[in-house]
C-alpha cells in the first residue's frame, strides 16, 4: 500500500479499509475543510492521534525545511517569536488535516515557549476541551475575528478565506505589522490566482502588502500533500 502523496484522509481511508471489513460511517476528503474524520472519537483518541502527529510532524524533512525558513524570516527582522495566534485551523476533532496543522503549533509552542490562542467559530466543546488539555488558550467568539498584535507574534491562518487575511492586515496596518510574522496562504499565489483589479478593490491592504513584504515559501514536502501546501511566513517592512 503506497501512502506517499496521499491526502490524509485518503491514508486514513485506507488503513481504516484495510483493518475493518465493514464500514458504518464514510470518511471523506472535503475541499475547503480538511480532510475529514468522519467517525466520532473520544476525546481521549483524539488527543491520542494528535500526540502521534506531532511525533510525526517532528521528526519529518518537511519540520526541519519549515524550521529553515521559519529561521530566514526571523533573522532577516531580528527577532523572536513571543506569541501564537492561530485562526482557523478547524475542528481537531472533525478533522485529520486539523491534527497534523495542530500538531505543527504545539511544536512551535515548545520551541519558543510562547503563549498560545486559538479561534474557529467551526470548534465544537470536544475540541475546545482538547485545545485546553493542550494548553492552548481558546478565544471566545464571536467578535474576535481581527486580531490585533502587541507582541513578537507569529500569526498562523491556515487555508483560510482571504478575507480573514485582509480583516488582520487592516487592523494591524499602522503600526503592528512589523512584530507579525504571517503564516498562510502564499500572497505569491493568491497575486497569480486572482485579478488585480479585483484584489485592489475587495482586499485593498491585502493588494497593497504586496509591495513591502518577503515571502517565504514553505516546501509542501509533509507525507500528506494537503495539510502545509500553499503556505508561505510573510514578514513585512514598514508601512
Ligand atoms: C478552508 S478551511 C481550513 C481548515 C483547515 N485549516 C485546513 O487547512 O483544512 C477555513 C477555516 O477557516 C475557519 N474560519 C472561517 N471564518 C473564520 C474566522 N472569522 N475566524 C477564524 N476562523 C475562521 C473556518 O471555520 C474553517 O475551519
Amino acid at each position: 500500500m503506497s501512502l506517499e502523496g496521499d491526502s490524509a484522509a485518503e491514508v486514513w481511508l485506507k488503513v481504516v479499509s484495510k483493518n475493518r471489513k465493514r464500514r458504518k460511517t464514510p470518511v471523506f476528503s472535503c475541499s475547503g475543510e480538511g480532510s475529514i474524520d468522519a467517525h466520532q472519537h473520544s476525546a481521549a483518541y483524539i488527543e491520542k492521534r494528535v500526540i502521534e502527529a506531532e511525533k510525526e510532524v517532528e521528526h519529518s524533512v518537511f519540520y526541519s525545511s519549515f524550521l529553515n525558513s521559519l529561521n530566514l524570516s526571523l533573522n532577516e527582522v531580528g527577532s523572536t517569536i513571543q506569541v501564537i495566534l492561530c485562526y482557523g485551523i478547524g475542528s481537531i476533532a472533525a478533522s485529520v488535516t486539523s491534527r497534523f496543522q495542530l500538531a505543527l503549533v504545539l511544536l512551535l509552542k515548545k520551541r519558543f515557549q510562547a503563549n498560545v490562542s486559538v479561534y474557529d467559530p467551526i470548534f465544537s466543546d470536544l475540541d475546545k476541551v482538547l485545545l485546553n488539555k493542550f494548553d492552548l488558550h481558546v478565544i471566545a467568539g464571536p467578535n474576535n475575528v481581527k486580531p490585533e498584535v502587541n507582541a513578537e507574534t507569529l500569526v498562523i491562518f491556515p487555508h483560510v478565506p482571504k478575507e480573514l487575511i485582509e480583516n488582520f492586515l487592516q487592523v494591524n496596518w499602522q503600526r503592528n505589522l512589523s512584530k507579525c510574522y504571517l503564516l498562510c496562504n502564499s500572497f505569491s499565489k493568491i497575486r497569480e490566482d486572482n485579478l488585480d483589479l479585483i484584489l485592489q478593490k475587495n482586499y485593498y491592504h491585502l493588494y497593497q502588502a504586496f509591495n513591502f513584504h518577503s515571502e517565504y515559501r514553505i516546501s509542501n514536502n509533509f507525507r500528506f500533500k494537503d495539510v502545509f501546501n500553499d503556505l508561505s511566513i510573510h514578514i513585512f517592512s514598514t508601512v
